[in-house]
């Protein structure tokens, strides 16, 4: 495992050189081989948040202290109240800090207080957040992080008296609780079920509210207490807190330093808690306040698994190892810095932390699984813990019918979830059990059995679900043999188009295309020969339909409507060229050699942009009924003429496909976080994670990326990155080795785990060639070809010479 530095802490009063601040802007920079990244100035353009979970239990935390908490799932279970407000960014848990002495009043957060810091600065991190800050001669340090095993946040507080006479500090928490869905619109309705109590013995707040009549559900109650020190006083009345005229940026009780004790019933309910300090000159008193789910008994169980500030401690430092051993699986070093920290931090923390286990970002609050999505994010356990992927899987294909077609999303445990016409999710299945297979050989997942939905439906194996889908599929063609767009496919946003079944879409036919050709292996291989036969035909019909009808002259066309009316084409103007229909003829190999390079030629004259490949050009500007909401966007926004980052993935990944090693390099380069966060007020958005979207040249905010964090794009540029760019990739018969780089690349390493085994893979380019390999050593010896077999006794060196 690599080294990690044991000394996280860069004190605020202590700067570092400016040469280890790397990608460096006025808001902050990388540390720590990019394990963090730090904030300088709370006024960035839009909150720069963390999201912190462990799979059960979780919270957002932006740099000023906004966010929310949650449990079981981030949209329904939501422990505190909070708006999705990402200009004021106002509502969150706060700690207010007093001054006993003179009542000099602030926060440990920027929010709510808003005080004049002398020092400030917020550290995110993987599965942590520190705020640390100096004001009044005090300094906190706030580190927010939820622990392994437990249904709780801590924030873990060191305060340190940098004056020299004795200090006495108050500090008061606040959060509104919600312990509901964030949509509960009528507050006064919902308040109404909530109950609040204090355990004068044990100094814990509870709340808890009543569930629906006849729910078997236990109530959902959240708790709230401090470890490592008295507490003084309590509130759970937001109206005796803040006082009549108080605010939230002055409680008058705060003011006072001294809450009231209200609890109960028909209250506005909020968990306050009060404690106290004294530190003599330079002493640094550690305490901790905690934020949890569930009810007194619980709250008790973690009070005696952490009862003092020490075994949270501890609890932190296990966070540190689980991520840092989780990241260090796989490791890049190239030329692009951006591009390795990317690819061994960040992005391996956003698909497993924001996708799959939070499932909410700080613009998109969702809870649920999507189909197609989190099947596309499960990619991102294959280097690192394939087992997951599978579990993925299996989870996923429990939510399709016997029909074939499966829920679009669906929130766990509920009843809640969505049914449609999406007519590409179901194939994803298939999908991921095929690129499973090729990391791990595990075959055998085809005959694992998943439930079919409803409940009571009975079971079928993974082989069965996927012939469901397939099948499903191929009843669904148009009579020149193009797949039916139906409600939508990959894009949702074109809702309307085939509505009356009628609509075509061309990314489908190349989707299928890819899958039925690779479905046709595995039938036959397990005998199942007509099938097999049937697959291959089917999909070089399929190829030759698209290739007949859908080719534009220079480009695929995308889809026609319900009428015929063909969209991505040169005649329409609006959506005169669409990305992934260039980008899967080249990915599923539907395109001949010569239209491949043709179609991908025009989607880099047309769709690729300074800051990324466009999804489509021109923008939608009026509303198409015969479309979809795709059109109601602003033009440039989003899927209407944005980047939209998890489709510009797969632009790159197709010029890598055609060896265009520095068009690859350079898209990738253009969307890529650090380097656009280099220019924080054009992008606004975070510079550790990838956006949803990057407003496109149609939008008079041309380059500015929002709704981060929760994006499918995530999985998809680590993939670009580290099995097509670096071009170390898992196939069935071993590594393949195929990297597609910027000529001026010479020489790059990757470390990769493969079926049990790490391999140490050194690639020279000495002749700065873009693609092509001359020869590939596995421990010494040369290898056949470019695929290094699956070998014992690692680990392994790999010397590979690309010319
Ligand atoms: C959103 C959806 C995803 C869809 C994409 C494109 O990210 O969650 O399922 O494929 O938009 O419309």
């Amino acid at each position: 495992m690599r080294k990690v530095p044991a000394q996280l802490n860069d004190s605020i009063t202590e700067p570092q050189p400016p040469l280890s601040r790397p990608f460096a802007s006025a808001y902050g920079h990388f540390a720590h081989d990019g394990l963090e990244y730090i904030i300088t100035r709370p006024d960035t353009p839009r909150p720069w948040v963390n999201v912190i979970t462990n799979g059960n239990y979780g919270c957002i935390v932006s740099q000023n202290g906004g966010g929310f908490s949650w449990q079981g799932n981030s949209q329904l279970r939501m422990l505190n109240r909070w708006d999705q407000d990402l200009i004021q960014d106002r509502m969150g848990r706060f700690l207010y800090l007093r001054n006993a002495d003179d009542g000099a009043l602030w926060s440990a957060d920027r929010q709510p207080v808003c005080p004049e810091f002398d020092a400030w600065q917020v550290r995110h991190g993987l599965g942590y957040t520190i705020t640390e800050t100096v004001f009044h001669g005090v300094r906190c340090e706030k580190t927010v992080f939820v622990p392994f095993g437990f249904p709780c946040e801590f924030w873990l507080i060191h305060l340190s008296n940098l004056s020299d006479h004795q200090r006495t500090v108050d500090l008061i928490s606040c959060l509104e609780w919600q312990l509901g869905a964030v949509h509960d619109w009528h507050r006064e309705f919902h308040k109404t079920f909530v109950e609040t109590a204090y355990s004068e013995n044990d100094g814990i707040l509870t709340a808890w509210k009543r569930p629906e009549l006849g729910s078997k559900e236990p109530p959902f109650a959240g708790f709230h207490f401090a470890i490592g020190t008295p507490t003084l006083g309590f509130d759970g009345d937001k109206r005796t807190f803040l006082g009549s005229l108080g605010s939230i940026s002055a409680p008058q009780s705060v003011i006072e330093g001294q809450l009231r004790g209200s609890a109960g019933r028909w209250t506005d309910p909020i968990a306050s808690l009060h404690t106290q300090v004294t530190m003599g000159p330079g002493e640094t008193k550690r305490l901790a306040f905690v934020l949890g789910a569930g009810g007194l008994e619980t709250a008790l169980r973690i009070r005696s698994s952490f009862p003092s500030t020490q075994e949270i401690a501890d609890a932190l430092e296990e966070v540190h190892t689980y991520w840092r051993a989780r990241v260090d699986v796989t490791h890049v070093e190239t030329p692009d810095s951006a591009l390795n920290l990317m690819t061994n931090v960040w992005l391996k923390y956003q698909a497993i932390a924001g996708r799959l286990w939070a499932r909410t970002g700080y613009y998109q609050n969702s809870g649920a699984f999507g189909f197609r999505d989190q099947l596309q994010d499960s990619h991102i356990w294959l280097s690192l813990e394939p087992e997951r992927t599978r579990e993925q899987i299996l989870l996923h294909a429990a939510q399709q019918f016997t029909d074939g077609t499966v829920r679009h999303w669906w929130h766990p445990s509920t009843p809640i979830a969505a049914t449609g016409d999406c007519t590409d999710d179901l194939l994803w299945l298939p999908y991921l059990a095929l690129n499973y297979i090729d990391e791990t050989d595990d075959s055998g997942i085809w005959d694992a059995t998943a439930p079919w939905a409803p409940e009571g439906s009975g079971q079928a194996s993974l082989y069965e679900h996927s012939i469901a889908a397939i099948e499903k599929a191929l009843s669904r063609l148009s009579p020149r043999g193009l797949p039916l767009i139906g409600e939508c496919d990959w894009n949702d946003g074109f809702s309307h188009l085939g509505r009356a079944w009628k609509g075509e879409s061309v990314w489908l036919a190349h989707f299928m295309v890819g899958l039925l050709n690779r479905f046709a292996e595995t039938a036959r291989e397990r005998g199942d020969t007509a099938r097999a036969n049937r697959y291959s035909e089917s999909a070089s019909t399929m190829a030759q339909a698209v290739n007949e009808h859908a080719w534009d002259g220079e480009w695929y066309w995308r889809a026609t409507k319900d009428n015929g009316e063909k969209i991505g084409s040169h005649a329409c103007a609006e959506n005169r060229i669409d990305l992934i229909a260039q980008a899967w003829s080249v990915i599923s190999g539907v395109a001949p050699p010569d239209r491949a390079r043709r179609a991908m030629e025009s989607a880099r004259q047309h769709l690729f942009r300074e800051y990324g490949p466009l999804l489509l050009t021109p923008a939608y500007t009026r509303m198409d009924h015969e479309i979809g909401y795709i059109t109601r966007y602003a033009p440039g926004v989003r899927e209407n003429g944005g980047v939209y980052s998890h489709a510009a993935t797969w632009g790159i990944l197709a010029l890598c496909m055609l060896g265009e090693g520095d068009a690859a390099w350079k898209a990738y380069a253009s969307m890529c976080p650090p380097r656009r966060g280099e220019n924080p007020d054009l992008y606004y958005a975070e510079p550790y994670v990838l956006p949803g979207n990057i407003d496109g040249p149609d939008s008079p905010t041309f380059g500015r990326g929002g709704w981060t964090w929760y994006t499918g794009s995530a999985v998809w540029m680590h993939k670009v990155a580290l099995d097509w760019i670096c071009g170390v990739r898992a196939t069935r018969g071993g590594l393949l080795i195929d990297p597609c780089v910027p000529g001026s690349w010479k020489s790059f390493h990757v470390t990769r785990h493969f079926r049990g085994e790490e391999y140490r893979i050194e690639v020279s380019n000495p002749n700065g060639v873009q693609h092509g390999v001359q020869q590939v050593q596995l421990n010494g010896k040369a290898v056949d070809g470019a695929i290094i077999p699956p070998t014992p006794n690692g680990p392994h060196e790999v010397r590979v010479l690309m010319g």
